[in-house]
């Protein structure tokens, strides 16, 4: 059970998250002269073990992040489902030569099957002469994209006809006003029953100098023909290269870009996407399993329809591919817009959960793991941590559902790892997870919070956190918000005996979709860049110790922040030094104490202007460079520039 201290130090800090967006904080920066300082660091005191899985991702699908985004399916409302509102073809339009007439509607008739129970129906309404075409189009997430890196295309498709037409069909990537055909394919034939079909579509590569998104996936046939004719679709599909070459995979530079990060745990699926806006857009594992052609999809609170492409298995497979610990969020009967499942009627949600978990874990004998072998991944997956919920400090009875849920996972699977949203002493609390997103100078401000939270309480997670720009009109992903959650992480690495895992948010953000900056990497079809942001997350994950070295300083503990660690294994000292000021702060002497002579090391820098960002013409704008460090005394000086990064790596 949890001291009553420690649920007071939590109760206070939840009151101080700040969610949702704070109003304007003016921060006014007094810009000083720089001085000399001293930084002492303990090399001969070491600490605690730095939590060796400290830095990982947390993914939730907000911004396009998934679909559109980390997911690579290029079609836009992919499976025409009858949960989407009204008859949304949203991405679809007809292609026709000009004289032919055509046009497309959501067809309740012709369903694909008992998920998907409407398809388009494209209806011919004159005759197409030979030499002309009529077909269906999608123009993806604004856009789709040709790149000369993406060589070959796999389409899938579910079709049929009425009214004779037994095909062939045509399938292409072509430019939107249709003067070039980057890639064609013929299906030969299809019949009055739907079936699925499939080709590559291989680009010319003299066509594709430079990515390009003005283009268009199409499906035509060719007169001639005779009016009265009907085609149906659904499940249209356009996949580039993939990520490990994975079916129904992820897009290859976004999600190297995670892979590149080194994170030691994935958390997952939300967030508000995990809640839903009401109970039934809650995100139900369930419908995100198995063949997309039985997935309905489901509106997501962020603004549009999630096709549920990316689901359960998906997330579980990037876990191993990133070589992760997965963290499980899971349903507890609370919707976004204040709806909530009685406790009492919880029964079949817990069930669900029990089953979600046995998805993950259990061996092929049980009825959810043979589920997941049946979906291709006989091996059961590592499962260490499951959240219970999200943000769950807006409800009074988190602390009935909380104790449910606890129960009832730790009968069934006593070596999970449970973590609570919200402090309840119904239960104990392994691990609790603290959100922030505060304006500028909380962070650096409050580095010190966890220096004096109990080291007999749960353990922390700090599940999502960034700096929302409160100065400039919008939360821009900037250089000064990236210090000011750097000077919070040198906090965060110093209390790793009890933050055991710490997770920027949001992770992705498609540039024509932000419905939530700052983000750590944002991308449009073709491109994608990391933020300042993303490089601080970056470099604090894959440059790491693994013992705490305690340091102090005399410099201005609001603009300068450090915290230091050892490399065991190649004895190397890691110092983390953080400058939130807008002038630089000199370090006179630097004291190694107990080092006799260092053998020299690297300096890996991140710095700039102030409201400096990356953008699609200079994505590197703002991007880490090391240099070799020529350090061969114990005592030396040290400047960090205006607004920087520092990691010094000194052999010892
Ligand atoms: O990260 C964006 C949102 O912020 C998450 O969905 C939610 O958990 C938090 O309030």
């Amino acid at each position: 059970m949890r001291s009553l201290q420690s649920l007071v130090f939590h109760r206070h800090h939840i009151m101080s998250i700040l969610k949702p967006f704070p109003g304007l904080i003016l921060l006014t920066v007094v810009v000083g002269l720089s001085y000399g300082s001293v930084l002492n660091v303990s090399y001969n005191q070491p600490g605690h073990e730095i939590s060796p899985i400290l830095w990982g991702i947390f993914f939730e699908e907000i911004n396009h992040a998934g679909d559109g985004g980390l997911y690579a399916e290029l079609i836009k409302n992919r499976a025409l489902s009858p949960k989407r509102l009204g008859s949304n073809l949203d991405g679809y339009t007809v292609v026709k030569s000009d004289g032919v007439d055509g046009r497309i509607y959501v067809s309740r008739d012709h369903p694909l099957n008992s998920v998907l129970d409407t398809s388009l129906r494209l209806n011919v309404d004159s005759d197409v002469a030979a030499g002309q075409r009529i077909g269906v189009s999608n123009n993806g997430y604004w856009g789709i994209p040709t790149r000369p890196d993406y060589t070959t295309y796999k389409a899938s498709f579910y079709a049929k006809s009425i009214g004779g037409f037994t095909g062939p069909l045509t399938v292409s990537i072509e430019s939107s006003n249709g003067s070039i055909v980057y890639a064609t394919a013929q299906v030969p034939q299809i019949t009055e029953e739907f079936q699925k079909y499939e080709v590559t579509l291989t680009p010319t590569p003299a066509l594709i100098q430079t990515p390009s998104l003005d283009n268009l996936f199409t499906i035509t046939a060719n007169g001639p023909l005779t009016a009265n004719t009907s085609i149906f679709f659904n499940v249209m599909s356009l996949f580039p290269p993939t990520f490990k070459n994975h079916t129904n995979g992820l897009r290859i530079d976004l999600a190297q870009k995670l892979v590149d990060a080194k994170p030691s745990f994935f958390r997952f699926p939300g967030g508000n996407f995990l809640e839903g806006a009401t109970i039934d857009e809650r995100f139900a594992w369930e419908d995100t399993i198995g063949d997309v052609a039985q997935r309905p999809g489901h509106m997501g609170p962020w603004g549009y329809y999630s096709s549920d492409g990316l689901g359960l298995l998906e997330y579980l497979q990037l876990a191993e591919d990133l070589n992760a610990e997965i963290i499980l969020g899971v349903f507890t009967g609370y919707a976004l817009n204040g709806e909530s499942v009685p406790p009492e009627e919880m029964g079949p949600y817990l069930d669900s959960i029990l089953n979600e978990i046995e998805y993950v874990i259990g061996n092929t004998s049980t009825t959810w793991g043979a589920r997941r072998a049946a979906d291709g991944h006989p091996e059961p997956f590592n499962l260490t941590y499951v959240e219970i919920g999200n943000e769950d400090w807006i409800s009074n009875d988190y602390h009935i559902r909380y104790a449910l849920f606890y129960d009832s996972i730790l009968a069934r699977y006593p070596q999970l790892e449970i973590i609570a949203t919200q402090v309840v002493d119904s239960r104990p609390i392994p691990v609790i997870d603290d959100h922030f997103y505060p304006g500028f100078g909380w962070f650096p401000d409050n580095h010190r919070y966890y220096d004096n939270a109990p080291r007999n309480g749960s353990k922390i997670f700090v599940g999502e956190y960034a700096t929302r720009d409160n100065i400039n009109p919008e939360p821009y992903a900037n250089l000064a918000a990236a210090m000011d959650d750097a000077s919070f992480m040198t906090g965060i690495e110093r209390n790793s005996d009890i933050v055991i895992m710490a997770c920027y948010a949001p992770l992705l953000g498609h540039l024509n979709n932000l419905a939530w900056q700052p983000d750590g990497i944002y991308f449009n079809g073709v491109q994608s860049y990391a933020t300042p942001a993303w490089w601080v997350q970056h470099l604090f994950s894959v440059i790491r110790g693994d013992t705490y070295i305690p340091t102090t300083s005399d410099a201005d503990e609001q603009k300068f922040f450090h915290v230091a660690s050892r490399k065991t294994d190649t004895n190397t000292l890691v110092l983390k030094l953080v400058n939130t000021n807008s002038e630089d702060i000199l370090i006179d002497t630097v004291t190694l104490e107990g080092v006799t002579t260092p053998r020299g090391g690297t300096k890996t820098v991140l710095t700039g202007g102030r409201w400096d960002q990356n953008d699609l013409e200079e994505p590197l704008r703002i991007s880490p460079k090391t240099e070799e460090f020529n350090v061969t005394s114990n005592s030396f000086s040290f400047n960090a520039p205006a607004f920087s990064l520092t990691i010094l790596e000194i052999q010892l």
